[in-house]
């Protein structure tokens, strides 16, 4: 597999790969510094970022190379070049090409016309580097996902798509509440299901919210409205995800020490109370502290495996992970 676009294309234990990577790189930022030295790594965002632009960006620094972000304004494709013809012209340039952008379609054209990985940061679907940051910091914070259990409550967007795929990859139990307009994509919660039942884990589908959180022992959510929803969609969202708000009332029937999650940005008083979002259980920061470390054991799984691939086979690019690189 050449590309990240979704959590779910990868493999259980690629997933547990790079979950050991990014705990180990956090411990030493620079242990693999000048593995990118003299390449170039383009970012291209055609949405608002800061963690996911500023991780890859340092991501790459710690690598020794250099992060290259543009934004679709910048680019020729502001003026209708196509996506095609950048990602052909990007792979003559750099080791991998990170986009966020709009429809999932989109990240899939550039996917099968660059050389190089492509790896999605965001599309309206999905959000598979966001997946990797969530559980590597459930992990730190449970120790073992034996026994725990995840409730997800609100909107059904692209960082609860990732997530969901994310703790079927990890055998975790995960519940999920949506309002009954804004359910998951069912052959998204389908193909979840399946990859659960091969890794211990399960999937339970409500509307209740409260069905969900009790005795979980992480809460997580994310906004409402997400960039590329429409504005007029708002007031509609607002009135059926209210009863989703997380509040310190809701918190208290998870387990008494359930930790808060949120991708972030956070909208405080919407999606979640600010209380909860500023209080001692939430881990909403460490989330974002992780992000850097779980991008860079994506660029370094990439490039060991890009270099076993040219030794071995002569091809020009490897994949973004197999399971047996040097740590
Ligand atoms: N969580 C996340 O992806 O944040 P950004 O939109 O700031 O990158
Ligand atoms: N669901 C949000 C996540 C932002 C990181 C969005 O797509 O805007």
């Amino acid at each position: 597999m050449k590309d990240l676009l979704r959590t779910a294309d990868l493999s259980a234990a690629d997933f547990k790969l790079l979950l050991d990577l990014s705990d180990e790189l956090k411990q030493e930022p620079l242990k693999h510094y000048g593995l990118l030295a003299g390449k170039t790594v383009v970012l291209y965002f055609a949405k608002h970022s800061t963690r996911t632009r500023l991780s890859f960006e340092t991501a790459v620094a710690r690598l020794g190379g250099v992060p290259s972000t543009v934004g679709s304004n910048e680019l020729q494709v502001g003026r209708g070049e196509t996506l095609e013809d950048t990602a052909k012209v990007v792979s003559r340039y750099a080791e991998v090409f990170v986009i966020r952008t709009f429809a999932d379609d989109d990240v899939q054209l550039v996917a099968e016309a660059a050389s190089i990985p492509v790896i999605n940061a965001l599309t309206d679907g999905h959000h598979p580097c966001q997946s990797i940051a969530d559980i590597m910091t459930l992990r730190q914070h449970w120790g073992t996902f034996e026994g725990k259990k995840l409730a997800y409550v609100g909107h059904s967007n692209n960082v609860a798509h990732s997530l969901v795929e994310a703790c079927a990859l990890s055998g975790i139990d995960i519940t999920i509440a949506s309002p009954e307009d804004y359910q998951f994509d069912p052959s998204i919660i389908a193909n979840a299901k399946a990859i659960a039942a091969e890794n211990g884990g399960s999937i339970t589908v409500t509307t209740d919210p409260m069905e969900a959180v009790k005795g979980a022992h992480a809460v997580y959510t994310d906004a409402w409205i997400s960039m590329g929803d429409a504005e007029a969609k708002w007031s509609l969202q607002v009135s059926a995800l209210t009863p989703y708000r997380v509040t310190q009332e809701m918190m208290s029937h998870a387990a008494p020490d359930a930790i808060f999650m949120h991708c972030l940005p956070a909208h405080r008083g919407d999606e979640v109370a600010t209380e909860v979002i500023d209080g001692p259980q939430s881990v909403v920061f460490d989330q974002a502290e992780n992000r850097p470390h779980t991008s860079s054991a994506l660029l370094y799984a990439n490039r060991t495996t890009a270099s076993k691939a040219v030794h071995e086979t002569g091809a020009r690019r490897g994949p973004v992970v197999v399971i047996s690189c040097t740590l």
